[in-house]
């Protein structure tokens, strides 16, 4: 007697339930535009590089390997804490608000495959953000 195949597939990561790179990628645009030209984001706006090219390419890596997809970023940068890593910059309650604000809004303003997951994910990335601030 053949057993069947009873097994269930391996669960779809975040990255491939949300859309992989090019949804990754398309949110990580919208929130550097928004940041850019959003007012209400201004002061977020002015702790960054004037020319926002790298983060354009950074942010969608590094939120690859965190929701399971190609670990590329961490592989470029080994033991590097997203945590520690900001420490240096003057990260505020409002500066946080502002950061977990304008990614929920591109989240929204995204066309994603699962909608819950990206919901989730605007969700624990703004508790990320909030987790930053110092005061
Ligand atoms: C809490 C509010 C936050 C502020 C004010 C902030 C600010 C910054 C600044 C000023 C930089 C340096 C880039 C530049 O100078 O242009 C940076 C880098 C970066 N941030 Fe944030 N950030 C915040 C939250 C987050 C969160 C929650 C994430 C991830 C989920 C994140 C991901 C990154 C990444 C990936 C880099 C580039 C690191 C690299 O590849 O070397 N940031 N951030």
């Amino acid at each position: 007697m053949t057993q069947a195949a009873t097994a269930e597939a391996p669960a779809k990561s975040p990255f491939e339930r949300v859309g992989g790179h090019p949804v990754l990628q398309a949110i990580s645009n919208r929130f550097y535009d928004l940041m850019d030209q959003d007012p209400a984001y201004a002061e977020l706006r002015a702790m960054h590089a004037a020319d926002l090219t790298f983060m354009r390419g950074a942010l969608p890596a590094f939120l690859a390997g965190w929701a399971g997809g190609p670990r590329d970023w961490f592989e470029a940068n080994p033991g590097k804490c997203m945590m520690s890593m900001h420490a240096p910059f003057p990260i505020g309650r409002q500066t946080a608000d502002q950061w977990a604000e304008a990614m929920t809004r591109a989240i929204a303003d995204t066309e994603v495959t699962d909608r819950e997951i990206a919901d989730a994910m605007a969700d624990v990335l703004g508790r990320m953000a909030r987790g930053m601030a110092r005061d």
